[in-house]
């Protein structure tokens, strides 16, 4: 009797090979942060203390009731548990995770920024976001006593922002307030706020990862008594195995930093309309504030080179960034549109692919239906739930 409980047991237990441990060390812990040579704050404490601040500021938004943390809430992951986020108007996309945002090398779903710094200035005159402008941003940071006093700190004096003739309220490219400034001061304006997303940038930096139990059963070798359970073994061996997922996801970060289209289908069973990545990549390279563009503070380097030699080709269109899979209980729901709730929806959407759309030519070869039995899907979200760290963050929750 005790000798078949045993064998059970061992039935059901997972050994890994020397190759399969080593490819599990490589995932964690997760690495140190990419230099970013285009900010030349990006890791300044004072940069990064008035951007925490600057994160924080609600007054920026048209209605004064949205600050970034209204949809990167910081005890929730840094997302805000929407299908789609929702600022001054409504957005249409998902927030994605600000935890190992840093990390990456092209920001949003279809990394259409492509330096930290020049995605954090978006939001300010998003319609959808905070729907202001940045005259009325940079107005609003030298009107507030310790904003102003932080930023000059580290940047120097402000414009002389309370003239209003000189910097009209609404006053952004494409307004006729804009058109009516004169060129300096439109510099004077457009500098102060590419020092903003530059230190909200420096901030960004400073929001670590903590660590996860799959982090501390690496970091203590492995063993193989302790640590994981079986099943979350099995979900281990099954996502750098048979399930594929490392092929996207692989590494620390549980992102490969590119871009896939994994032919979701729309609900209503018509085409999709979102061309993502094909879209993102021609705005990176354009966009006012690239990485290789005046603004930059290495407008030469390897980060502006990246968008200029990225491939670009039928099969971005329609691809979005493969996010990360840290900390996925935090944030939910899940893709770039929300569209599914549960890390079950996810995985079941991968064992059968229903419906995925496929488009000629513009589809990732390597998705295949899974068809894994009910107790491997629940293995690989039980693995999956290993990569939260909020346990340990939970003692600065408010
Ligand atoms: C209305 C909600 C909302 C507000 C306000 C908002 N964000 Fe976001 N954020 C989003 C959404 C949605 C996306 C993804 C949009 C997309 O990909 O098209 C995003 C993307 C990002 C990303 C890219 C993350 C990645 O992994 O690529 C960063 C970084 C970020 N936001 C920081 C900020 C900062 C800094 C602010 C304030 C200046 C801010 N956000 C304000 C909703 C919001
Ligand atoms: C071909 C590359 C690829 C493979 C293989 C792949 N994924 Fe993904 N995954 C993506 C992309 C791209 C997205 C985002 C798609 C979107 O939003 O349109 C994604 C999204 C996700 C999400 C949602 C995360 C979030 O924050 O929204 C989860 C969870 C996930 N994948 C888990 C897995 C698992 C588990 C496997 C293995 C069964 C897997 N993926 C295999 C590329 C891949």
């Amino acid at each position: 009797m005790i000798e078949a409980v045993v064998m059970i047991a061992l039935g059901q237990e997972v050994v890994f090979t020397d190759r399969q441990r080593r490819i599990i060390d490589r995932m964690s812990p997760p690495p140190a942060l990419p230099v970013d040579t285009t900010n030349r704050v990006t890791d300044n404490a004072d940069a990064a203390s008035l951007g925490a601040r600057l994160f924080k500021t609600r007054t920026f938004s048209a209605s004064g009731a949205v600050s970034c943390d209204t949809c990167h809430v910081p005890w929730e992951g840094f997302d805000d548990g929407r299908k789609l986020a929702k600022g001054e108007g409504d957005g249409t996309r998902n927030t994605p995770t600000l935890l190992g945002a840093a990390h990456q090398r092209w920001f949003f779903w279809d990394g259409r920024a492509d330096s930290l710094w020049a995605q954090a200035l978006h939001p300010f005159e998003a319609p959808a976001e905070f729907g202001s402008s940045r005259t009325d941003a940079v107005r609003i940071m030298h009107d507030t006593p310790d904003l102003r006093a932080a930023y000059e700190n580290v940047f120097g004096p402000l414009p002389p922002m309370e003239d209003l003739e000189r910097f009209p309220a609404g006053a952004r490219p494409g307004t006729p307030q804009w058109d009516a400034m004169t060129p300096p001061d439109r510099h004077a304006v457009t500098e102060a706020f590419v020092h903003m997303g530059k230190s909200i940038a420096a901030f960004e930096r400073t929001i670590p990862f903590a660590t996860s139990k799959f982090d501390r059963w690496v970091a203590a070798g492995q063993p193989t008594d302790t640590g994981l359970t079986q099943q979350e073994r099995r979900g281990l061996e099954l996502f750098n195995g048979a399930a594929g997922c490392r092929n996207c996801h692989g590494g620390p970060l549980f992102t490969d930093r590119a871009f896939h289209n994994i032919g979701l289908p729309e609900p209503d069973g018509s085409l999709p309309s979102d061309p993502g990545r094909s879209a993102g990549l021609a705005e990176a390279r354009t966009h006012e504030f690239r990485a290789g563009g005046e603004w930059s503070d290495d407008p030469k380097g390897a980060t502006a080179r990246r968008a200029a030699t990225a491939r670009d080709g039928p099969e971005h269109w329609g691809a979005f960034r493969t996010p990360t899979l840290r900390n996925l209980p935090d944030t939910a729901p899940y893709m770039h549109d929300g569209r599914f709730a549960t890390l079950a929806e996810v995985l079941a959407f991968y064992n059968t692919l229903e419906d995925q759309v496929r488009l000629d030519h513009h589809q990732e070869q390597v998705l295949t239906p899974l068809n894994l039995p009910p107790e491997d899907l629940a293995a690989l979200e039980a693995f999956l739930r290993t990569l939260d760290d909020t346990p340990e963050k939970a003692a600065g929750t408010p």
